[in-house]
């Protein structure tokens, strides 16, 4: 039975499994473990490279390195028995070359850096799809808001008919959200893809090694130089976790909207059926459980974020233990947030919108009082609090009549004639009409058919530029790893 080649030394004592189980990542390794044969990799390359291994053992490490690569890691080197994957590796490799070459492995580094390497490279491979979902997102909502430029509905603050606004405008705020927190991603990456490798246990090592040359091996941007802070940090985890749970925020509250919307006494949008399910007893059910199981995942983001913050907020420098059962909240947050989102692009992309009732709910609740009020500002001369005080006054009666306008500018207005400022009740039914108050309100974001055609080029454009980025980021780190394979195949050959 293989041993865990750490412990050979410094420590005697029988582990009960109990105990090795306690102790060991292997369970949330499995995750880095296709990382931790490249890093591998690039650390052999690097030492043969420095001169610090012979070329005869850099050759028989990367062949057996290449063959974990091509044929998998064997299921034996996840065996609980190693406290971890790069152990369990280790041991393996110790095990088929025998010591005088699979010992020499380790050689000028420690497993803190190897780990904090490896979850920063797993992270950015999640970070760029999650990106790119999200950039699916964004598309979906662009081409939809597209569709609905004139579509009229109801805008809501505190939950009331507010003013009318129109489904594109609704839609490009959520676009417009999702491209913060695309943002804020990106820049999480630009801090995640630093090589922390070379810095050993905490203080480097006294072997001549080249972390520059690792660092480009593994296709980072730059190293995490202080190597102290380097195996001690896990700040870009903790940006990458805030990032997705402020996504998450968003993502919940579309949810919401959504869940709204598709209520009996809304009926804005009908949730395709494979987003819904059915109650056990209540045949006539259909209800948006997708979007309510987001709304939940959020929380299980924010747990797993509030889980790595308060494991890091006492932790003395530099690597602590304590550091292991972090990294199973950033592989959770991931993996929740990125099936959200992987959802929520067909959920919405095959939502069905009626846009009838959301004409017909429109000009609900006097939405259209603040143009009256406008108007009353604009065509007769009216300071805008005495015309809001007016339409309010005249809302409060129940009706936008002439008649009752009338009435209201006499109580309210300080004896204001607004018949014999030439108000009719013609001017008030073309103000009071919902496509009129939208069209009006073309500044720069409004929700004017004109200003949101200006927007959708303005959001195209973005989206272009955010792919582009992806596709930069994704070709510099897929031709890093095809070029470290192809040394590797190289030196061996
Ligand atoms: N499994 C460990 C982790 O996830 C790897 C580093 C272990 N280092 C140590 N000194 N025990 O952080």
């Amino acid at each position: 039975m293989r041993t865990d080649v750490v412990r050979l030394g410094r420590l005697s004592g029988e582990r009960t499994g109990e105990m090795m189980h306690f102790l060991s990542s292997m369970r949330s390794d499995r995750c880095i473990a296709e990382a931790d044969i490249l890093v591998d990799l690039a650390h052999v390359l690097m030492l043969e490279k420095q001169k610090i291994i012979d070329p005869d053992i850099a050759k028989q490490l990367l062949s057996a390195l290449l063959e974990l690569f091509d044929e998998g890691i064997p299921e034996e080197v996840f065996d609980d028995r190693f406290e971890d994957v790069h152990a369990g590796i280790e041991s393996l490799l110790i095990e088929s070359l025998g010591v005088e070459v699979g010992g020499r492995l380790h050689m000028g580094r420690s497993r803190n850096d190897e780990v904090a390497t490896c979850i920063r490279i797993k992270l950015r491979e999640d970070l760029l799809k999650q990106m790119s979902a999200l950039l699916k997102v964004r598309e979906v909502l662009v081409a939809l808001a597209g569709l609905h430029i004139e579509t009229v509905m109801p805008g809501f603050t505190h939950m009331q008919h507010a003013q009318p606004t129109t489904l594109a405008h609704h839609l490009l705020a959520y676009e417009q959200a999702f491209s913060r927190d695309f943002d804020r991603l990106r820049d999480a990456y630009v801090r995640v893809n630093q090589s922390p490798l070379g810095a050993a246990a905490f203080a480097s090592t006294g072997y001549p090694i080249n972390r520059e040359y690792t660092a480009t091996l593994l296709g980072f941007d730059g190293l995490v130089a202080n190597t102290m802070d380097a195996v001690a940090t896990r700040d870009f985890a903790l940006e990458t976790l805030a990032g997705l749970s402020i996504l998450m925020v968003n993502t919940s509250r579309l949810c919401e909207d959504l869940v709204i919307w598709s209520t009996s006494f809304v009926k804005f949008v009908s949730l395709d059926d494979a987003f819904c399910s059915t109650s056990s007893i209540m045949p006539q059910k259909k209800n948006p459980d997708t979007a309510e199981i987001m709304r939940a995942k959020t929380g299980s983001v924010f747990g797993a974020f509030a889980g790595a913050l308060v494991t890091l907020k006492g932790l003395p420098m530099s690597y602590n233990r304590d550091l292991q059962e972090l990294t199973p909240h950033i592989w959770r947050g991931m993996q929740d947030a990125k099936e959200s989102l992987r959802l929520l692009i067909d959920m919405l992309s095959s939502a069905t919108f009626d846009t009838g009732r959301m004409k017909e709910d429109a000009g609900k609740g006097f939405s259209t009082a603040t143009e009256l009020a406008d108007t009353l500002v604009r065509n007769y001369g009216l300071p805008f609090r005495t015309a809001h005080t007016i339409v309010g006054r005249a809302v409060q009666k129940g009706d936008l009549s002439l008649f009752t306008l009338e009435e209201a500018a006499q109580e309210a207005g300080g004896g204001i004639s607004l018949v014999a400022k030439g108000l009719t009740q013609q001017n008030i039914d073309d103000v009071l009409d919902v496509q009129y108050s939208v069209a009006l309100r073309r500044a720069t974001g409004g929700p004017a058919p004109f200003a949101v055609r200006i927007a959708l080029e303005e959001r195209k454009k973005h989206l272009d530029q955010d792919s582009a980025l992806i596709d930069r980021h994704l070709l510099k780190v897929s031709k890093a790893r095809e070029d470290l394979i192809a040394k590797a195949r190289r030196l061996v050959a």
